[in-house]
C-alpha cells in the first residue's frame, strides 16, 4: 500500500503534469491524443478552474488526476469527465489509486455528483484501477475514434461521488 499523500494541484505543478501527460500520450494506451502538451497548455487548465490533483513520491510529482467539463448544459455541470496519469518511474505502486481517490475527494468537495471515463478495452491498468475505486462500467462505444489510424473500442466507466452515493472516503485516505 502507498503511503503517498495527495493534493490539490497548483500552476507551478503545470511542468511536471505536461511531462507525465505526455508519457501517456506516447505509450498508446490511455489517449486518442498524439500531440505532445506544453506546461502552457496544462495552464490553461487552471485558468478554466478544472479539478486537478497530484500525488507526490520522493519529491517528485509521481502522477495527477484531473476532470474536464463533461458537457456545457448546466443540467450536466456536476458531472466531470476525468483521466489520470502516474510517471512511467512509479506505476503499479498505488499512485493512481490515491491520485483517483484524491479526485474524487477534491470534486465531491466542489459539488461535481458523478465522475466517468472513457477506456481503451486493452488498458487493463486503467480497468482495474477504476474497479478498485468503485466505478461501474456503463458499456462499450464501439469504433468510437481512430488511433494512428486504426479504429478503437471505449469502455464507459462511471461513479456518483456526491454525499448521498454511500461512499464516504475522505481526503488523503
Ligand atoms: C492506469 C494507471 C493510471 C494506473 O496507475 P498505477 O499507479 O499504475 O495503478 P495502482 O498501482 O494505483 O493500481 C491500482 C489498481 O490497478 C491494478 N493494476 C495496476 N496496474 C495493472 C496492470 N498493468 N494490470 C492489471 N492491473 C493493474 C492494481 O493491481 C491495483 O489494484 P489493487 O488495488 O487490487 O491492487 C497507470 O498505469 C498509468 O498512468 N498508465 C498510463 C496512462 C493511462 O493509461 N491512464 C489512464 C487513462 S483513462
Amino acid at each position: 500500500m502507498s503511503d503517498s499523500k495527495w493534493r490539490v494541484a497548483t500552476r507551478t505543478d503545470a511542468e511536471a503534469i505536461a511531462e507525465i501527460y505526455n508519457q501517456g500520450i506516447d505509450d498508446r494506451v490511455a489517449t486518442f491524443e498524439v500531440d505532445h502538451r506544453s506546461a502552457d497548455d496544462i495552464l490553461s487548465w487552471f485558468d478554466q478552474d478544472r479539478p486537478v490533483v497530484i500525488v507526490e513520491r520522493d519529491g517528485d510529482v509521481a502522477g495527477y488526476a484531473a476532470a474536464f467539463v463533461y458537457r456545457d448544459r448546466l443540467c450536466y455541470s456536476g458531472v466531470g469527465e476525468f483521466s489520470v496519469y502516474v510517471s512511467r518511474n512509479y506505476r503499479g505502486r498505488g499512485i493512481g489509486r490515491v491520485a483517483l481517490d484524491g479526485l474524487i475527494a477534491h470534486c465531491r468537495e466542489r459539488g461535481f455528483w458523478k465522475l466517468l471515463s472513457r477506456i481503451f478495452p486493452e488498458n487493463e491498468a486503467s480497468l482495474a484501477l477504476c474497479r478498485e475505486a468503485g466505478f461501474r462500467v456503463v458499456g462499450t462505444y464501439e469504433r468510437h475514434g481512430k488511433l494512428d489510424g486504426d479504429w478503437r473500442d471505449v469502455i464507459i466507466v462511471e461513479k456518483l461521488i456526491d454525499d448521498t452515493s454511500g461512499d464516504t472516503l475522505g481526503p488523503n485516505r
